[in-house]
This record gives structure tokens, sequence and C-alpha cells, in this order.
């Protein structure tokens, strides 16, 4: 076991121990290291300010650079990787530009005004950069959704974007960079455990699996974290101290996606950046749902497995995986057991996991479901956690309905069947009067509340319109439109139309 943690900082070794194990990156950045230039905004991982480059080998052994919210990422998490800051990017040797590529289209685009979000815009930039994509001109928006500005209006950034050039052979300078970052990163490998701690607060980062179960059931009460794009927020906005952390980030084989026969098995380290393309083929719902999952810089820490476990009732992805039939597997040191995923969020806050149990393993079916549909509705489009998400899947055999899964979020303390409503569905034929039916039957499902993000009548009539889409969807019935400044229809006209 080392109790010191090793990364590369802008091409160089870092060494770093005896430090409280829920020290997030920014504030050792900015205090410690007094590397200013990452700023701190909102310090939850929604403004961008802090956005550094973090590269990882993936799991083929190919590199990829991932813009990362610095704020709420611990220290531990690091260790392995190289962070690359907005201090680290300058070209270097001869004949190297001033500025890199990133920062100078900025100047030329006017894309800076007070300067506090251009460091955090600039690395999303130079992630997208090195990665040679997400900079086509209808991806950019969804590249740079995870950074706000109040100042510019964003067209100038959004032009200095598509001014930027990813040469499929980089300039010499990037070149050297890239090859000393992995001749670094290969250096400091190792398969020890690590521990980073002052004494008080330990953040352990097992290598091993059995590692993993023996820390865990040694130290009750102690906090897994994976992407920490929750836990994060307990130490930055709730000023918790968490004793003990337990990280699945490092442990060997917790990074893959494996195909079997009829699952696509994710494991507790897959981030949503990773999971996305297996998980959404032959599912385009799925696939926009997660790509307006938070942001890039959310996706590319945020796991699967920590959207599961957090037990949240607006998370998105519980919806989506009860309606595909997911199950969720629990190991311990010695155990190890699945279950159907609904069965898994018992009520508010409490998940069915008995103590040393964790999360191992999430099984998505990939049998085709041709009549998938999954639709997210929050106040903001990009980068906003849902007020009620719908999730349908039916079976239809000679135009009549076989069997339904039908799941909402946002509509109960948990992510939750609608069990009256596939009730009314099966047997029914495929036609719109029997989604106007399941539509009136949700009453009996759900008794929602009214919290900030949506009044209780809101989420009810929102629920009952998403089944009659879903509906006129499958049915191919046209949507009413809505036409005028306010519209033709009175609000709740919408059902008695259709
Ligand atoms: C800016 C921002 C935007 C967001 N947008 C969205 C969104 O659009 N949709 C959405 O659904 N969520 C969103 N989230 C919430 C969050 O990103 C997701 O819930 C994410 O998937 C959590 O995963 P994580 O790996 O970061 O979990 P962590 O924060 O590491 O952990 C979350 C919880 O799960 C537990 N846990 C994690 N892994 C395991 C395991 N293997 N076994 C047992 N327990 C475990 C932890 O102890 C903790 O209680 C957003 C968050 C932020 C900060
Ligand atoms: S400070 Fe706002 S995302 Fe980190
Ligand atoms: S330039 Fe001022 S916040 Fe973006």
């Amino acid at each position: 076991m080392r109790e010191t943690i090793t990364f590369v900082l802008n091409n160089r070794i870092e060494q770093v121990s005896n430090l409280p194990g829920d020290t997030t990156l920014l504030n050792w950045l900015r205090q410690r290291r007094r590397l200013t230039g990452s700023k701190e905004g909102c310090g939850e991982g929604d403004c961008g300010a802090c956005t550094v480059v973090v590269a990882r080998r993936e799991a083929g052994g190919e590199m990829r650079w991932h813009p990362v919210n610095a704020c709420i990422q611990f220290m531990g998490m690091l260790e392995g990787a190289s962070v690359t800051t907005i201090e680290g990017i300058a070209p270097q040797g001869d004949g190297a530009p001033d500025l890199h590529p990133c920062q100078q289209v900025m100047v030329d685009h006017h894309g800076s005004q007070c300067g506090f979000c251009t460091p955090g815009f600039v690395m999303s930039l130079f992630a997208a950069w090195c990665n040679g994509d997400g900079l086509a001109a209808d991806e950019i928006d969804t590249t740079l959704a995870g950074n706000l500005c109040r100042c510019t209006g964003y067209r100038p950034i959004v032009e200095a974007a598509a001014a930027l050039t990813v040469r499929a052979i980089p300039p010499a300078y990037e070149t050297s960079r890239r090859r000393r970052e992995a001749e670094l990163m290969d250096k400091i490998a190792h398969d020890e455990t690590v521990v980073l701690g002052d004494g008080r607060r330990r953040f352990i980062a097992p290598a091993q699996k059995e590692a993993f179960a023996q820390a865990y059931a040694g130290s009750p009460g102690a906090t897994i974290v994976a992407g920490a794009t929750d836990v994060g927020l307990w130490v930055t906005k709730q000023n918790r101290h968490l004793p003990d952390m337990i990280w699945t980030g490092r442990v060997a084989g917790f990074d893959k996606v494996a195909k079997s026969g009829v699952h696509w098995r994710v494991g507790p380290a897959v981030t949503h950046a990773a999971a996305m393309t297996a998980l959404a083929e032959g599912r385009p719902d799925l696939a926009e749902v997660m790509r307006r999952f938070g942001s890039v810089q959310v996706r590319a820490s945020g796991t699967v497995c920590g959207n599961i476990a957090n037990g949240s009732p607006i998370g998105d992805l519980p919806p989506m995986l009860i309606a595909l039939a997911a199950e969720v597997e629990l190991s311990g040191v010695a155990s190890n057991r699945q279950m159907p995923l609904q069965d898994f969020f018992i009520d508010y806050g409490k998940q069915d996991r008995q103590e040393g149990e964790f999360v191992s393993a999430i099984l998505v079916p990939r049998a085709p479901a041709p009549q998938f549909r999954a639709y997210k509705i929050s106040k903001r489009f990009d980068q906003d956690i849902s007020a009620v998400m719908g999730a349908f899947n039916l079976s239809v055999s000679n135009g009549r309905i076989t069997d339904a899964r039908i799941a909402f979020g946002g509509m109960a303390a948990t992510p939750k069947r609608a069990a009256m409503a596939e009730a009314a569905l099966i047997g029914s034929q495929l036609e719109l009067a029997s989604f106007t039916a399941a539509a009136a039957a949700l009453a009996e499902d759900f008794t929602p509340i009214t919290d900030m993000r949506a009044s209780a009548d809101y989420r009810r009539q929102v629920a009952a319109n998403l089944m009659l889409k879903y509906g006129m969807d499958l049915t191919g019935t046209p949507v009413p439109r809505l036409t005028g400044s306010g519209g033709d229809l009175a609000p709740g006209q919408l059902r008695e139309t259709v």
C-alpha cells in the first residue's frame, strides 16, 4: 500500500501525501500550487470555469483527454492520470507559437470579455482538439454545453470553436508533448492500493476487486465514490467531511463494458461517456437523453452505476433501464446477487443493498426494443436535471399490445413503474384510445410532489401528455401543433383535442 498519490501535472510528475482525502483538485491547484488560472464559479459542476483536462488510457490502451470539473474532482482520483491546466498548454519548443491554437482562436474571434470563464472554455476546446472530435458545426454546442459565460452571448466563442482546425497529424510541439505525457504515465503506473489521508479523512483507491470489497467491508460507514459528480457536492455545497472514501475508478476491470449474448455488462467505473455508444445502440431516444445528461465534463466523470446507486428519484438512467428490463448486480467480499432494477429502489434514499455490498454491474438487455421511447422534460434543454422523465417500452403482436414496461422519474420517491397504466395497455389494440386510457390510469400510479423543479399538477399533466405523445408516435397520429404567440390551445386542451 502507498500513502502517496502520483500523477502527471502539466507534463511533470507530481507526488502528494498527507492531505485530507476529500480535498478537491481545484482547491489544491489554487491554494497549494498557486495555479490560479482555473477559476471557481459555482463549485458544483455547473459553470465549467474550473475545467481542466485529465488524460487516461482507454480500455484498449488509447489515450483520451477528458474535460473535467476540478471543483468536484477529489485529489485521489488523479492517481496515475495526467492533468493539464490552462497554465500547461502553451506550446513548447523551437518555432512553436506563443499561444496554443485553442487560445489564439479565442483572441481572433473576441471570445473573451471579463475573462473569468475563458480558461474553462479553452480547456474544453483543448480536450476536443486533442481527441480530434467534437468540433464539427453540429457538435460545438454539445462540446461547450458545460461552460457558462455571462458576458459574450456565446456567438464569438462558438465562432472561435468553429475556426479551430484539427490536423490528422498534430503539430510537432503537440506530438512531443503527448509523447512525454504518455511516457510519464507509463513510468508512474502500478497496481498497489493507494491511500491519501491526513489521519482523519482518507481516500482509498484499491486496484483489485478483492481489495476493494475488503476495504469496504472493513470500513463500515465509508462512502463509495465513483465519478464524484454527486459526492463532490456533498463536500463543496453541504460542507460535509467524509471520514473514509473508497474509489471504484482504479479497480482493474471496473471500467469495462462487456458484451455477452444477451446483455451489456456495465462495470462500476464505466462513465456515461464510455457507456453511451453501447447502451444507445439501436435506441436513438436513449442516445439523445444521454447526450443531454449533464455536460461533457459530467459525462466524462459520472458513472452509470453511480446514477443507479445514488437512488435519486430524478436520475435519468433508472426509468430508461427499468423500461428495458435491466438488472443490477450486487457484490460483497463473499457474495454476489442480481435483481430486477426496479426492485433495487425501495423508498426515498433507501435501496436494497446490504452492509458491505456494492453495485458491481448493471446488466442491460441487448435485445432490440423497436417500441422503446424516452422523453426528458427539464427547464433547460442542456445541462439540467429532469423534472419528469418518462420511458416506455411495449411489445406488440398483430396490432395488439402484449407487454408493457413503463417507468417514470420525478413522479414518486423512487424511479417507479406505472403498474396501472401498464395494465391498461396490455391486451389493448395499438390505437390512440388505448394510450388515452393509460394516460388516465397514471393518476392511480403516482402522487407527485411540488418542488423547485415543478409543481405536482405540472408533473401529472406532463406525464399524461408524454403517454399520449408516445401513443401518437407509435400509431403515427400527427401531434397537434401550437400556433400563434401563445398557441391556440388552452392549458389542458391537448388532452381533449386527442
Ligand atoms: C452539473 C451536473 C449535472 C448533472 N446532470 C444530470 C443529469 O442530467 N441527469 C442525471 O440523472 N444526473 C445528473 N447529475 C447527477 C450525477 O452526475 C449522476 O447521478 C451521476 O451518474 C452520478 O455518478 P457518479 O459516478 O458521479 O457518482 P458518485 O457521486 O461517485 O456517487 C453517487 C452515489 O452513488 C454511490 N455509489 C457510486 N458507485 C457505487 C457503487 N458501485 N456501489 C454502491 N454505491 C455507489 C455513492 O456512494 C453515492 O452515494 C448531474 C450532476 C451534476 C454535478
Ligand atoms: S466551479 Fe463551476 S463547474 Fe467547477
Ligand atoms: S467573458 Fe466574462 S464570463 Fe465569459
